[in-house]
């Protein structure tokens, strides 16, 4: 039986309706849970380059949770003036929302690691052991070739100078060249390296080719073969956020403060 145009038109009106309506309701039901898994992401990403949790190991959330609690203290810091930022509460604190928000945030002056925006605050993770802060993880970010990657770098507390570990969270590099910033193996040459040289100036690169053992070649780290423009990127990156515009001056206040 052939229906009229009327009949049809409406009939795929109500499909397009019912579909909409399921769809907006599923985007709403989720959205909690969708942040509470972006969380969890970030937890791990702060575990694993706080070497907190080896490189394959699955934890269920509740153990990322339990990890997270009794090892990392967030702490949002005022960029510009080097401290605790007062009466922020980390837990709710957005340092990428942040970021966009003009009221938040303020216009980044030209660098090479093509950040455009500087939050007013940035959220640092302190490992602690033994009750004392053992690691400073600062989050990174900076573009490649094709996106800009977002990351975490740590630093032995007590120098504020050597790496712990270094890690990508987001990124679109090309996999198999700048992709490989991902590696295991490429991340593993970064721990025992200095960022600092003698002036004070972050100095660490990632060259073209092979560098040496992090005891004789401190500053510098093997390049992403194929991909130099990711490996510059990432040195302009890890340097622009150890500057005076990124964490100097926090890492100043907190050696002047003994790596409270
Ligand atoms: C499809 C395609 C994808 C590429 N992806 C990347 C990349 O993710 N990162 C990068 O630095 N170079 C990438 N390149 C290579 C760059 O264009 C450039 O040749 C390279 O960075 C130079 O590095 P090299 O001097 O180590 O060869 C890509 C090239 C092609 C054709």
């Amino acid at each position: 039986m052939a229906h009229s145009t009327g009949y049809t038109i409406g009939f795929a009106a109500l499909v397009c309706v019912v579909c909409g309506v399921g769809i907006a309701s599923a985007a709403v039901a989720l959205a909690d849970r969708q942040a509470e898994n972006k969380k969890l992401d970030q937890q791990k990403q702060v575990l694993a380059v706080a070497g907190l949790m080896q490189e394959g190991e699955t934890l269920k959330p509740d153990e990322v949770k339990k990890r997270f609690a009794d090892n990392i203290k967030p702490e949002v810091v005022d960029l510009k003036g080097g401290v605790a930022a007062q009466g922020v509460d980390p837990a709710g604190f957005d340092q990428r929302k942040a970021q966009k928000d003009p009221a938040q945030s303020r216009e980044a002056p030209p660098n090479n690691a093509k950040v455009l925006r500087l939050p007013n605050n940035a959220l640092v993770y302190k490992v602690l052991k033994d009750g004392k802060v053992d690691t400073l993880i600062f989050p990174i970010e900076g573009y490649g070739l094709w996106s800009t990657l977002y990351g975490f770098i740590a630093l032995d507390a007590k120098d504020t100078n050597t790496v712990k570990g270094i890690t990508f969270y987001q990124h679109g590099e090309t996999p198999g060249l700048g992709g490989e910033v991902d590696n295991p193996k490429w991340k593993a040459l970064w721990p025992g390296r200095k960022v600092y040289g003698d002036k004070g100036e972050p100095q660490i690169a990632v060259v073209k080719g092979q560098a040496g053992p992090a005891a004789s070649d401190a500053y510098r780290v093997d390049g992403l073969s194929g991909a130099t423009i990711t490996s510059n990127g990432v040195t302009s990156l890890v340097r622009f956020w150890f500057g005076p515009d990124g964490f100097g001056p926090y890492i100043q206040h907190s050696k002047a403060a003994g790596g409270k």
